[in-house]
């Protein structure tokens, strides 16, 4: 928010030299540089902030962290997870995670129908990874007596708190005082759970892999080899064709693993929660995407299938909309490889920060009129086709766009034709007028939570809309 306020400030200016903490950075305002940054010039943008550091924490060694070299092989061999063939493979698995969505909203609407949209949203989304990147049933949508070790390691790794926000801002800042003074951004017993996890899933597939093809699989090719090969980074920028080797160790694997269950599952039930949050405000938009599921479910016989991810434009300009609106990452960073010069003849020194203000484009009047108001006809069509491109970046830009986006749309918007089908929802007595984000978390999220009335849609409703 504080870059917003900026951007606010100097929105005139295609460039902002700011100071994060005590470090220069350098918020980039014009799409123009976007673009370069992001795409054209990537090869000396390729790293995160403080991407040095990445080895310091078993997780950090991710695919989302880590940069050069290392990132680029991760990326080579993991990107064949996410084919649009991959996805229709595993779409099974998802519409079984739809039924078990489908029956837990009608037990939790039973106990009461207003519930905390956030925690509903996660409980499925925690499910699809979970059975499609590990073939394990996470039961976070079975009612429990005990608490469900999923939704434990869920709320460590989101965690938010004063403590997880001084680490957070501790470690961008000062990232060499913090890890000498023995802090780190995750705690160890994410790691061993998720070691154990995986462990469990190779013995029960007794080390080979499986005709699932899905991440554990991968995983378990990767494992049966010490070193995985794909082309060097300078590549981009000599056109050399350096092949590089990475070394496949158990952190490196269990890092990636980390990586697809907290990305798979918190941003997508993030976004859906936001979606509703605006659905529930809105309900003449409401009534148009529940219209468009009635009559997907009508043409396919009340079944759910992989093709919803392209026959429901309506319901999917509202996800797009509230992406908009409450970008997951308000910030997408980068950080300079190699002296560099801008076209515009800035010269920039070797390991500046870079910020891309993602919800500042987002919300800019010039990019998008009436910019705080929800209206999901921005993304239909032709007025799409009006955006000026790289000002709209929910999942990133450019070489390192969101690998995960095809998985995030399709559970997504499996998910919401399974709640519309029975439910729609409306604003409770202490659902907020507008949202407050929580600073101290990894990921934009409100700072209280939000409470929505899921209202069962009758049967009569449903036949006057088909
Ligand atoms: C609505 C859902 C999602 C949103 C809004 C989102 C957003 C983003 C953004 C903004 C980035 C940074 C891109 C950049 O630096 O240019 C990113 C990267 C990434 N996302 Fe997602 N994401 C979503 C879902 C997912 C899912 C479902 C997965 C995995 C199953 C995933 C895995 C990743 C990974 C691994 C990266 C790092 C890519 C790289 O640096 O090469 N994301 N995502």
């Amino acid at each position: 928010m504080i870059t917003h306020r900026i951007c606010k400030e100097f929105s005139e200016e295609p460039l902002i030299g700011a100071f994060y903490g005590t470090e220069p950075s350098l918020i980039v305002q014009d799409p123009e540089i976007v673009k370069i940054i992001t795409t054209k010039d990537f090869y000396y943008f390729n790293s995160r902030e403080v991407a040095d550091y990445t080895e310091k924490e078993i997780i950090t060694q991710n695919l989302f962290f880590t940069y050069g070299d290392k990132w680029r092989v991760l990326r080579q061999n993991l990107t064949p997870l996410f084919t649009s063939a991959k996805m229709r493979n595993m779409f099974y698995l998802i519409d079984k995670c739809t039924h078990a969505f489908g029956m837990m909203l009608d037990e939790e609407n039973a106990i009461s129908p207003i519930m905390d949209v956030h925690s509903l949203m996660a409980r499925y989304t925690m499910d699809c990874i979970g059975s499609c990147a590990f073939g394990v049933e996470t039961n976070t949508m079975k009612k429990y007596d005990t608490p469900n070790p999923y939704r434990i390691m869920g709320d460590k790794i989101f965690e938010t708190s004063s403590a997880r926000g001084f680490k957070i801002y501790a470690r961008a800042m000062w990232p060499a005082v913090f890890y000498l003074l023995g802090f780190q951004l995750f705690p160890d017993e994410i790691i061993s759970f998720f070691k154990k996890l995986l462990i469990g899933v190779f013995e029960s597939r007794q080390y080979k892999p499986s005709s699932r093809n899905d991440f554990v699989d991968l995983v378990l090719n990767l494992k049966q080899n010490e070193f995985v090969t794909g082309d060097s980074i300078t590549n981009l920028k000599t056109e050399e064709g350096k092949k590089v080797n990475l070394e496949v160790n158990d952190d490196l694997l269990i890092s990636q693993c980390v990586m697809f269950f907290g990305a798979g599952y918190e941003t997508s039930a993030t976004t859906l929660s936001f979606t509703l949050y605006e659905l529930a405000k809105n309900q003449e938009a409401q009534l148009k995407a529940i219209a468009e599921v009635d009559e997907y479910l009508h043409r396919h016989g009340g079944k759910i299938e992989y093709d919803c991810v392209n026959e429901l434009p309506y319901v999917e300009a509202c996800t797009h909309e509230a992406l908009r609106l409450y970008p997951v990452l308000s910030t997408i960073t980068r950080e300079l490889v190699e002296d560099y010069t801008l076209p515009t003849g800035l010269r920039l020194d070797k390991g500046l920060r870079v910020h891309i203000p993602v919800y500042s484009l987002h919300h800019n009047p010039e990019h998008f009129p009436n910019p705080e108001k929800f209206l999901p006809e921005r993304f239909l069509a032709n007025e799409r086709e009006k955006i000026k491109p790289f000002t709209y970046i929910p999942f990133g830009v450019g070489q390192r766009i969101c690998i995960g986006m095809r998985f995030a749309k399709m559970q997504m918007l499996a998910g919401l034709v399974a709640l519309f089908r029975n439910y729609r929802v409306e604003t409770a007595s202490d659902t907020p007028d507008e949202i407050k984000f929580d600073p101290t978390g990894l990921v934009t999220q409100p700072r209280t939570k939000v409470n929505l009335k899921f209202v069962r849609r009758h049967d009569i409703e449903k036949q006057k809309r088909v």
